[in-house]
């Protein structure tokens, strides 16, 4: 009796569907196999088999489900052909499927044919430079051809830009999948919206609508319909109390909306600055992308740095300026961002800060000088915009734009001289073949109305331009320019000219990871100093992408070369310097003892390894067991300082948490990953200052003279250092490793 019972319980619970429309789905195809299968291909686009993602040459693709898909880029765009399915017979009432690549109708395609005629057509959205690699879902009402034998086909008939068609999982089902728009309105009890984001998952476009459905934000997310990777946020601390719409034209899984939610505190607030691949002393943006420095200047008691911004998602994109200032250069605090873009597509782009020393723009207020900005903004122009709060909130200048032209990046600069600001901007013309490249010079008394100058060709995206004594002497003094690859000229400038007087080439300081770096206005110290982006330095799985090189104290000192500029990371970081372990020492010990002064051929020497455990039980040694454990993280982002003089050996090698950095003595070279530089021995002594943190290792060679920047996410389980000879011995005469505190407020991990 209790069997039977128990027995129809469940026969109620799984009772087949009796409505059509819970019938199961059938899948046509998914192109998971090594082969199209029964699909015939003519012509070359679309290889034998179905692609594995993304072709060579090709924009990443996304949105495919597993890992094959139809992709007819095989050979590039230049190849077509079509792939055509075995016949099938209509038994849903909808097809739905995956579809990308080109906009073209008949060329780039799927089409449904029955009795040898095209019923239905679709193309993927591309047909302008750009775009995007994305699938998406698209879905044919089939009702009316119930029963009837079908074919599918895919065409790829167009060569040429977007000549291509990206096809995956063909499904017949009586649930089509239709982007459909969908809305979420919260009434703000708190400051934060946090939204949920997957890298990778379908971009949508968002509105955050306030009273009368006026746009407050409006941005491009990868909303994550599931687990999310990450929760960015929108600040709406002035909307608290009142209702606002989150508002998506088109989504293929409204399910994301519900993920929305508000909070009064940034999303993981307690865990910031702790996660496990956070740099502890590099800055990086609580979440999100972050590119370019911009607005480097020292105001009121404040170090600023503003940064190229993507609050909502992991990759680039809607380009904001964030914000962040520091007393020293090296503790940051993050604060709201400070630029929004002017709306959508106009995009808040690179660009420079200055003081208003006298107020030459009257934007100042009660007696004080304003901050002055100028930044690209992508619909417009050069800009400039004003602040009378230490950064905190900026005005736009009604007159904007103030230069309109192709290019960006404006640079601000006092010339004190002539009693002039100038602005180093990036100009292009694309109209002439090659495309010219260059900075233009402009003039202004008053910030406002501007007035070209001159025209210093060769250089690309983010000019910077300052003065600098040579060898200190302030009576030997020159300018110094250079773009986003920090390749400079020196030369003489004379408020609207830049001649250069190093001759034709430009000169190399930094080598790797660095990009679009910027130096400070108005430094209080008078100091040059400069932050450069250490571009693709990547934290795959973490909130936040992409870090800021070290600043560092840039100086002009003459070389066999002539004068060169030098980099070497400023002062203050000495401050974060701990627990120094100092191996100097070791060249005076006799070699049976410990050590020996010279590292002998290929001798080996762990840094912070040796910690032994002499434990009385089990449980002491469990303890000391965690204790080293502690021990050996706490040198996860340290510091080496090396000088060493080659006697014989071939090279020597640093090993850095699993990553080597190799001297090679007969090149003179420093090597690591991609990343190589010369560097020369002087009076035969080579001297390497060695930054190891989450994201990266960054050398500064021979108190300057060369820096690299290496993206390196060190092996979790590894916090091993270690200097190794090759071929022959080194004569130490430096070796010191120190660990560095944790820059970030509450200490960090
Ligand atoms: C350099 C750059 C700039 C531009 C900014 C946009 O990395 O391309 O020229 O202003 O990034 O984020």
């Amino acid at each position: 009796m209790i069997a039977a019972l128990t027995l129809a319980a469940l026969a109620a619970l799984t009772a087949p569907p009796t409505l059509d429309s819970t019938r199961p789905d059938v899948v046509i195809a998914d192109f998971e196999g090594d082969d199209y299968g029964g699909w015939k291909t003519t012509g070359t686009a679309f290889g034998e088999a179905p692609a594995r993602g993304t072709l060579p040459g090709q924009m990443p693709v996304a949105g495919y489900l597993g890992r094959g898909l139809v992709n007819s880029y095989h050979d590039g765009d230049g190849s077509t052909g079509e792939l055509t399915s075995p016949p099938f017979r209509i038994d849903r009432e909808h097809l739905n499927f995956l579809i990308g690549g080109g906009g073209w109708e008949k060329e780039t395609c799927l089409d449904l044919l029955v009795d040898g005629k095209v019923v239905h057509s679709a193309t993927g959205p591309n047909r302008e430079p750009g775009g995007s690699e994305r699938l998406r879902w698209a879905a044919w009402d089939v009702r009316d051809l119930q029963g009837k034998e079908a074919v599918l086909r895919v065409v790829d008939q167009r060569k040429g830009g977007w000549g291509h068609i990206n096809v995956d999982q063909i499904v017949q089902t009586d649930r089509p999948k239709i982007p459909q728009a969908a809305s979420r309105t919260i009434v703000l009890q708190n400051r934060y919206l946090h939204i949920p984001v997957k890298t990778g998952a379908q971009k949508v476009r968002a509105k955050i609508e306030g009273e009368g459905g006026k746009i407050l934000h409006e941005f491009d997310v990868e909303l994550a319909p599931g687990e999310p990777d990450f929760l960015a946020f929108a600040d709406l601390e002035s909307f608290k109390g009142k209702s606002v719409t989150f508002r998506v034209d088109e989504v293929d899984d409204p399910k994301a909306l519900e993920q929305i939610v508000q909070a009064d505190h940034v999303p993981n607030a307690a865990g910031l600055y702790k996660e496990p691949h956070r740099p502890q002393f590099h800055f990086t943006s609580r979440r999100g992308w972050l590119n370019d420095p911009n607005g480097l200047v020292w105001h009121d008691g404040e170090y600023h740095l503003f940064y190229q911004h993507n609050p909502y998602g992991w990759g680039w994109g809607n380009m904001h300026w964030g914000h962040a200032v520091s007393p020293d250069l090296v503790h940051w605090t993050e604060l709201p961002i400070a630029l929004y873009p002017h709306k959508y597509g106009d995009w808040a782009f690179s660009g420079s800060a200055v003081t208003d020393h006298g107020n030459t723009s009257g934007f100042g207020k009660d007696g004080k000088n304003p901050l002055v900005a100028a930044y690209t903004s992508t619909g417009r122009g050069e800009c400039i915009v004003f602040s009378n709060d230490r950064g905190r909130t900026w005005t736009e200048f009604e007159g904007n734009p103030v230069v309109k032209h192709d290019g960006r990046d404006p640079r601000l600069l006092w010339y004190a001289p002539g009693k002039h600001w100038v602005m180093a901007v990036y100009d292009e013309d694309e109209k002439v073949k090659p495309v010219r490249r260059s900075i233009d010079f402009y003039t202004s008394t008053d910030l406002k109305a501007w007035t070209f100058a001159s025209r210093l060709d060769g250089f690309y995206e983010c000019p910077d331009l300052f003065e600098l004594p040579v060898d200190g002497d302030p009576n030997k003094k020159l300018w110094v320019v250079y773009a986003a690859d920090g390749q400079y000229k020196l030369g003489a400038f004379d408020g609207k000219t830049f001649t250069p007087t190093s001759g034709p080439d430009k000169h190399t300081l930094w080598h790797g990871n660095f990009y679009a770096a910027q130096t400070f206005s108005d430094e209080p110290k008078g100091r040059r100093i400069q932050i450069g982006w250490a571009r693709d330095v990547k934290f795959p799985g973490s909130a936040f992408n992409q870090q800021m090189n070290l600043p560092v104290e840039l100086t002009l000192r003459t070389t066999t070369d002539g004068p060169r500029m030098f980099a070497e990371p400023v002062a203050e970081l000495d401050a974060l310097q701990q627990d120094v372990k100092d191996f100097s020492h070791w060249k005076n010990v006799t070699p049976d003892k410990l050590p020996p002064k010279n590292l002998q051929p290929e001798f080996s020497l762990p840094l912070n390894l040796q910690v032994p455990i002499y434990a009385k039980s089990m449980q002491d040694m469990q303890r000391q067991m965690r204790d080293r454990e502690r021990k050996l993280k706490s040198y996860d982002a340290c510091v080496i300082d090396l000088a060493f003089r080659p006697i014989g050996a071939m090279s020597l090698n640093l090993k850095l948490r699993g990553t080597t950095l190799v001297y090679d003595v007969a090149r003179q070279d420093l090597s690591c990953k991609q990343v190589r530089a010369f560097v020369p021995q002087v009076d035969g002594l080579v001297r390497l200052k060695v930054y190891v943190d989450a994201g990266s290792i960054e050398v500064f060679a021979n108190r300057g003279q060369a820096a690299l920047s290496i993206a390196s996410l060190p092996d979790a389980g590894n916090h091993s250092f270690e200097v190794a000879t090759v071929g022959g011995a080194v004569d130490l005469e430096q070796l010191k490793l120190y660990s560095l505190q944790s820059s970030w407020p509450d200490g960090g991990r």
